[in-house]
């Protein structure tokens, strides 16, 4: 984001916060709860959301050398991620060439070779075949065509992508677009290094998940006692771009630039991006470290989920180790809110959706980022959108 920008986004959080306003979607929308327990509409998301569509699976950090890997479990295929010896990002399924069994069960580090604990079968971090023992009983046999199974992977904007299917087409620029493209490259996310994370299965629908990131008006609610006591709730930034979009939260300090020159204003001091990247993505950079929040849903039940959650320091900012241990705590601490404030939230409304008492929730006119993301997935389902219905 450029400094005009910057400024630009600040000077409308400062008229908003003087005029008692905030981003207006000029009306209001009523979700269906069944958005949120269908078990038809869940088994067409993960396959059109999940299965077979591009995945955003971490930074360029989370593999910062060659033969580093990282592994996953979050969609229907295991993924083995790996930085290869010439320093390619490289995407394999995690599964033993020979009879399946995984490959690699650590979830993150660093190896030359990747060798299966059934019979012993080891492949190179270019997912080749390289150790076979008493080949022999196998006969003649192309290794070749004994790597691991490599899917589509592409590193872009300091970001890790993959296609869950080998026939794949991965197009991360086409994926965001120009725009959004500009602006996160802007970020150099590609210098961040991974710092820690977490995982939270939680009893909501993984777009419950989603929903809780697309509004302050509940800063000074639910969050009175932590998240308020560093940031305005009710009043954000909001930009849509194509199927993604972007808040800009407003911090307290943001008191600070009405006596500084705009020249010295800067947005990750005096605000928080939160980036919702379709389907299932929130990037939230600040100055020091970025937050990153992928929601899965279960396999077969529309009221749970898994939120894997991400932090990644930026260099420069930590002089020793117990600064790194400091960003990680904090981080930490972030997610902690995130999982006993708003997940539980979240767990609460799945309970009362469940219950099929209520026909629809309301999405308010200050918080258009869930009208957009409900109309997102809607649109791309084929189904009918949301419709608006101004109100005085
Ligand atoms: S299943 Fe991997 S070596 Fe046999
Ligand atoms: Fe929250």
């Amino acid at each position: 984001m450029d400094h005009a920008e910057q400024i630009s986004h600040i000077k409308t959080l400062l008229a908003r916060l003087d005029s008692g306003t905030n981003v207006d979607a000029g009306g209001v929308r009523y979700n269906p709860t069944t958005a949120y327990t269908d078990r038809s509409l869940a088994a067409i998301e993960r396959r059109e959301f999940f299965d077979t569509h591009p995945q955003l699976v971490g930074l360029s950090g989370d593999l910062p050398e060659p033969g580093s890997f990282v592994t996953q479990n979050d969609l229907g295929t295991p993924l083995l991620l790996v930085r290869s010896p010439s320093g390619r990002f490289r995407a394999f399924v995690n599964a033993c060439r020979h009879r399946g069994v995984v490959l690699e069960s650590q979830a993150r580090g660093r190896k030359r070779r990747f060798a299966c604990p059934f019979h012993n079968w080891t492949y190179d971090a270019d997912g080749a075949l390289c150790g076979l023992p008493k080949s022999e009983h196998f006969g003649e046999l192309d290794r070749d065509d004994l790597g691991l199974v490599e899917l589509p992977a592409a590193e872009h904007c300091g970001l890790l992508w993959v296609h869950p299917r080998p026939d794949g087409v991965l197009d991360p620029e086409a994926l965001l677009g120009a725009e959004l493209t500009a602006d996160l490259a802007g970020w150099d996310f590609g210098a961040l290094a991974w710092l820690g994370g977490d995982a939270y299965s939680v009893e909501c629908n993984w777009k419950l998940a989603m929903d809780t990131f697309g509004e302050t008006y509940h800063f000074p609610v639910l969050h009175v006692d932590t998240l308020s006591n560093d940031f305005y709730g009710n009043v954000q930034c909001y930009d849509e771009f194509g199927r993604h979009h972007r808040l800009i939260l407003c911090r307290r300090v943001i008191e600070e630039a009405r006596q500084r020159p705009p020249s010295e204003w800067n947005i990750t001091r005096y605000g928080l991006p939160v980036y919702w990247l379709f389907p299932n993505v929130q990037l939230i950079p600040s100055r020091e470290v970025l937050f990153l929040v992928r929601a899965y849903p279960h396999p077969d039940d529309p009221g749970r989920h898994t939120s894997q959650i991400s932090f990644y320091l930026r260099p420069g900012i930590a002089r020793d180790e117990a600064e790194i241990d400091f960003f990680a705590e904090a981080s930490r601490g972030f997610g902690t809110v995130i999982r006993d404030e708003d997940y539980v939230m979240s767990a609460s409304q799945q309970l009362s959706a469940n219950s099929g008492a209520l026909e629809h929730v309301v999405f308010g006119r200050n918080e258009p980022a869930l009208h957009h993301f409900h109309n997102t997935y809607r649109a791309a389902l084929g189904q009918e959108l949301l419709e608006l219905h101004p109100t005085a």
